[in-house]
């Protein structure tokens, strides 16, 4: 298992309030090329309501397989609604998601995981008074067979697919070098490696589909690159589709194959990073449209 080694070069370059008017091909690192793959995330028209508040209204959203796909907007254009619209926690009154062809609009969170897709939560969803270990073990549960007649008549069966478990799991702590922290209490660890464990909880899932909600909000410098590179390897290594809600242009530019960005629940742009900054509405959301969080 390689190592996600820390960037020779600064993933980052600046802010989204610094992107420049003009041509800015010059800045940061060179863009990733968009891999050509199928759409495996395909949304059409997805409106949501809120009572009277639409958070999202006529929202087209294509995601390829391989991708590295950044779902930017500032706070409260709909990105958290749009992954709950997505993974079924807020099914869309309007509008069509397909996921490799299938539609799972409408569909329970808990068939959506089982098709592939895990998420991390902007707000973190950890077990505080279990340990690292035990929280990333969770993230396995779509993937268990519970039976209590199973378990106590054939322990034999039980055996082997608790081992099996744990191994995927002992990978993905290694994968994210969590070894250190593996047997704290989540509640002892900083913030930046709650955020870890969040992404190793998802990844033990072993999902085609990955979305991450802000998973470098609360971080600082180096964290954030660290992170960047574990998304990087987690595509790169284990063929991971990503949607990633980033509030950081200078990561999405320096991660991202395509982008999206959203502004009072509506699309405003889309494309390949280097070209969607330079677009004065996109610049224009950020540097004026910005609501109070939610
Ligand atoms: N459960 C909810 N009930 C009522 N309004 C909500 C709910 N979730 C989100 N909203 C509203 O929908 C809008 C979009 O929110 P959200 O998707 O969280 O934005 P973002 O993630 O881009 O910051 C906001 O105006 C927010 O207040
Ligand atoms: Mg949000």
């Amino acid at each position: 298992m390689s190592l996600p080694s820390a960037p020779d070069q600064p993933l980052v370059t600046g802010t989204v309030r610094d992107v420049p008017a003009g041509p800015a091909d010059s800045a940061g690192p060179a863009a990733p090329v968009a891999p050509a793959g199928p759409v495996v995330l395909d949304c059409q028209q997805v409106e949501r309501r809120f009572g009277g508040l639409v958070a999202l209204t006529g929202v087209d959203l294509q995601v390829r397989r391989g991708e590295i796909f950044g779902l930017v907007g500032p706070n409260g254009s709909g990105k958290t609604t749009l992954t709950n619209a997505i993974t079924g926690f807020y099914p869309p009154q309007k509008g069509r998601i397909t996921l490799a062809g299938r539609d799972i609009t409408g569909m329970a969170p808990h068939a959506v995981a089982r098709l592939g897709v895990a998420r991390t939560f902007q707000n973190l969803a950890l077990f505080n008074g279990m340990t690292v270990l035990d929280n990333i073990l969770l993230g396995r549960h779509v993937h268990m067979k519970p039976s209590v007649w199973r378990t106590a008549l054939y322990p034999w069966l039980a055996r082997p697919e608790e081992t099996l478990h744990r191994r995927i799991v002992e990978d993905i702590i290694d994968f994210m070098q969590l070894q250190g922290v593996r047997d704290e209490l989540v509640d002892a660890i900083p913030i930046g490696l709650k955020k870890r464990v969040e992404l190793a909880r998802a990844l033990v899932a072993e999902p085609s589909f990955l979305i991450l909600d802000e998973p470098m909000a609360g971080m600082n410098q180096e964290e954030k690159e660290y992170m960047a590179r574990f998304v990087l390897d987690a595509r790169d290594e284990r063929g991971v589709t990503v949607l990633l809600i980033e509030h950081h242009m200078d990561i999405i530019t320096g991660i991202c194959d395509r982008m999206l960005v959203l502004s009072y629940g509506e699309v405003i742009d889309t494309g390949v990073p280097r070209e969607v900054v330079k677009n004065p509405r996109v610049i224009k959301a950020y540097l004026g449209g910005a609501r109070a969080e939610a």
